[in-house]
C-alpha cells in the first residue's frame, strides 16, 4: 500500500514527504505545479504525479494505480492568492478538497488527513474569551481563504458523518520554518533566511505585536504531526477535527531573543506595536487570540514537542546547507 500527498512539494508536503520516507511508506506526491527546488534531495525516492485535485478522475485514478490507501490532503491556494484569484480559490480549496473526499468515499480509503487553518476563528472580538478550543464555532472573516478553510471542514465531517468516511482534520495554528518564503508567513520564513545568511532583517508589522501567543509548530516537526496523524489508532479520535498547535505558546519577543541566542550577531530591527495589524487581525494567534491544541495531545496521545531554540538551530542549518 501507499500514502498520497496532495500538495506534496509544497512546504508542509515536502516536510511530510521526508517524514513518511523515514518510515519507509511508499509516497505518491500529486501536485498540479510541483516545486522541485523542496523536493530535490528525495525527488527520486516518491512518486510523483503532476495532477490536479479539481480534476477527480485522475485523482481516483493515481488512487487505484498506486493502491493509496491514506491520503494527506494540502493542496490548497493560501491566503494572498485566494483574495486575489477568489474562483481559483473556490475551484481548489472548495470543489478540489470535496474531490479528495469523494474519492476517499469512492475507492475506500482507510483515512483522510486534510488541513485546515486558525484563519477559520477570525477575529478576536468575534469572541468572548481570549483562547478559543474545537468547541467554538468559527467566526470567519469576510475572507476567501479562511471561508473555504470552512467549508472543508464542514464538508469533511459531513463525509464522515453520512458516508463513513474516515477524515481527520488538523486545524492548523500555522508552521514556521523552510519551504515558502512567499505570503503571510513566508515573510517570517524569510526572515529566518536572511538572518541564516547573515543578512540584516526587520521583523515585519504582522509579527510585531509582543502579547501574541503563536503556537506555530516548526516545519521540520510537523511533517510528524501529520504522519503521525495519518497512524493513529482510530479508536484515540474522539472528533474528526483538532486545533493543532505547540503545547506552549511562544512570543514573537520570545522568538526574536531566541534567535539572538542562536545567532548572536543577528541584526534584527524591530518597533514593537501597541496593537496588531490589520491583515494580523484576521489570523488566531498573531491576533492575540489564543488557540487551546490541548485535545491534540490528550485524545491522540502525541508525544513530541517543538522546542524553540532547537528548531531555530535547525532551520538555520537548514538553510545555510541550502
Ligand atoms: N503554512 C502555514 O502556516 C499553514 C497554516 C495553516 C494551514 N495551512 C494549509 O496547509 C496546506 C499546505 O500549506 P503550505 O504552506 O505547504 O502551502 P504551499 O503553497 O507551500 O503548498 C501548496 C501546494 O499545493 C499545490 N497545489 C495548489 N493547487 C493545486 C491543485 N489544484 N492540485 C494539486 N496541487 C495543488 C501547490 O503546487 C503547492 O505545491 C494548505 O492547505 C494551507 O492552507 C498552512
Amino acid at each position: 500500500m501507499a500514502v498520497m500527498i496532495t500538495g506534496g512539494t509544497g512546504q508542509i508536503g515536502s516536510f511530510l514527504c521526508r517524514s513518511l520516507l523515514r518510515q519507509n511508506q511508499q509516497v505518491v506526491v500529486f501536485d498540479a505545479k510541483p516545486n522541485r527546488d523542496n523536493i530535490r534531495d528525495f525527488e527520486k525516492k516518491v512518486t510523483l504525479v503532476e495532477g490536479d485535485i479539481a480534476d477527480l478522475q485522475s485523482m481516483v485514478r493515481t488512487i487505484k494505480e498506486h493502491q493509496v490507501d491514506t491520503v494527506y490532503h494540502l493542496a490548497a491556494i493560501v491566503v494572498l492568492e485566494s483574495r486575489e484569484n477568489p474562483l481559483k480559490s473556490a475551484t481548489v480549496n472548495c470543489l478540489g478538497t470535496v474531490n479528495v473526499f469523494e474519492a476517499g468515499r469512492t475507492t475506500g480509503l482507510r483515512r483522510i488527513v486534510y488541513v485546515s487553518s486558525s484563519a477559520v476563528y477570525g477575529r478576536p472580538e468575534s469572541y468572548d474569551t481570549s483562547s478559543v478550543s474545537e468547541d467554538d464555532v468559527p467566526r470567519c472573516p469576510n475572507d476567501p481563504y479562511s471561508a473555504t478553510k470552512v467549508m472543508n471542514e464542514v464538508f469533511g465531517q459531513h463525509y464522515y458523518t453520512k458516508f463513513g468516511v474516515k477524515t481527520l482534520g488538523l486545524r492548523l495554528a500555522a508552521t514556521w520554518g523552510p519551504g515558502r518564503y512567499l505570503g503571510f508567513t513566508g515573510a517570517f520564513n524569510e526572515m529566518v533566511r536572511k538572518l541564516a545568511r547573515g543578512e540584516e532583517v526587520t521583523l515585519s508589522p504582522d509579527f510585531s505585536y509582543p502579547m501574541a501567543p503563536l503556537r506555530w509548530i516548526y516545519v521540520e516537526d510537523l511533517g510528524d504531526v501529520f504522519s503521525y496523524a495519518g497512524t493513529v489508532d482510530e479508536v484515540r479520535i474522539k472528533r474528526r477535527l483538532y486545533n493543532v498547535g505547540t503545547r506552549k505558546p511562544f512570543t514573537p519577543v520570545d522568538f526574536v531573543n531566541t534567535l539572538k541566542e542562536v545567532l548572536p550577531g543577528a541584526k534584527i530591527n524591530v518597533t514593537w506595536r501597541d496593537t496588531p495589524t490589520e491583515s494580523a487581525l484576521n489570523v488566531a494567534g498573531p491576533s492575540g487570540l489564543d488557540m487551546d491544541c490541548s485535545r491534540f495531545y490528550e485524545d491522540l496521545g502525541y508525544q513530541g514537542d517543538s522546542n524553540l531554540k532547537q528548531s531555530i538551530q535547525r532551520a538555520v542549518e537548514f538553510e545555510r546547507a541550502r
